[in-house]
């Protein structure tokens, strides 16, 4: 299987360089890239679909996610028509819930970092509400295909009344966060894993481990992580602005690497169960949830 690494487009909470993204989103359809994964809190869902439209390639031939925010479990309806119109686009190829927690009542325009502001309270829509809403959407055509971004605790929850099983698990995946338990629990599902996070920024780059075994490929450190993921069949969304970084990680999906077990045995060794991005703050809490109310280990 080849597997070919998608663009994540998270331009950082500024808006002026959401606008930018479109740019760095370009070059990277130049470089071949034919996923791209945006999000409604991320701002840049119109700088993808410009850049799709100014680079001139079949829509067809692009993969297109976007992500439902936080703050919408009441506005489903509503929030993929925001996000189509903010993408000029006809339909999404794939539509993820971004985030398991969920706050209600909010303004469908204001936008926010994280789930625990600016109420603080939490619901769980989204085990029945939120993905019948979700199920529908799919009905509709708008999009291709649904998903989530979920720990094994709560997409159960959510499996427990839903109708249609989620098509994909974005989460967060590296050498340091494994997650092969909740790889298992959705290869049993029949659910799909993209990761997120996959070069596990500059502790990827720098980790003895990984530097030598990059050596020994005459790679660098990101596309031998990356050569993992593909050896381990998993799809993985990468992010970068710059065109010579987009170039080397895209290259995985063309370079033919043949990791010895023995390498990926090394590779697999560095689990630690470490995550890079979302983590829990000084009171314990990730985005207003505990790490127990998360199911994370
Ligand atoms: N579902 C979710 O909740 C969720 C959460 C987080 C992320 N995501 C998605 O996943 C995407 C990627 O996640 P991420 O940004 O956390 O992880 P990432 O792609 O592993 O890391 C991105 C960082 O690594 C650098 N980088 C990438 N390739 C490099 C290379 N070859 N050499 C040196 N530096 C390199 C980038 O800098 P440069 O720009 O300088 O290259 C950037 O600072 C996001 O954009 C988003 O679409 C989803």
């Amino acid at each position: 299987m080849r597997l070919i690494p998608g663009l994540g487009c998270f331009a950082t909470w500024d808006e002026e360089k959401q606008k930018e993204a479109k740019h760095w989103i370009l070059s990277a359809l130049k470089s071949g890239y034919r996923h791209l994964d945006t999000a409604w809190i991320y701002g840049t869902e119109g700088s993808v679909g410009e850049a799709i439209r100014e680079s001139g390639i079949d829509r067809k031939e692009i993969t297109v996610t976007t992500k439902l925010p936080w703050h919408h479990p009441g506005y489903v309806l509503e929030s993929i028509d925001e996000s189509l119109r903010a993408a000029k686009l006809d339909y999404f190829d794939l539509y993820l819930v971004h985030y398991p927690q969920a706050v209600g009542g909010i303004r469908a325009t204001e936008k926010s970092r994280g789930p625990e502001r600016p109420s603080g309270s939490h619901e769980s829509y989204y085990s029945r509400e939120t993905w019948a809403d979700m199920e529908k959407v799919l009905a509709s055509g708008k999009v291709k295909a649904i998903g989530i971004s979920f720990s094994e605790k709560t997409l159960k929850e959510l499996l427990q009344t839903a109708k249609v099983i989620p098509a994909m698990n974005q989460i967060e995946m590296h050498p340091f966060l494994a997650q092969t338990k909740l790889l298992q629990f959705c290869e049993e599902h029949g659910i799909k894993v993209t990761a997120y996070t996959p070069t596990a920024y500059e502790k990827g780059r720098t980790d003895p481990v990984i530097v030598e075994i990059a050596k020994k490929y005459g790679v660098s450190p990101p596309q031998a992580i990356l050569a993992w993921h593909v050896k381990r069949g998993r799809a993985v969304t990468t992010k970068s602005t710059n065109e010579a970084h987009q170039r080397e990680n895209h290259m995985v999906s063309t370079v033919p690497f043949t990791y010895s077990a023995v390498l990926a045995g090394y590779m697999n060794a560095l689990d630690c169960n470490l995550r890079l991005c979302k983590y829990p703050n000084e009171q314990g809490m990730v985005y207003g949830w505990t790490v127990e109310q998360l199911g994370w280990d």
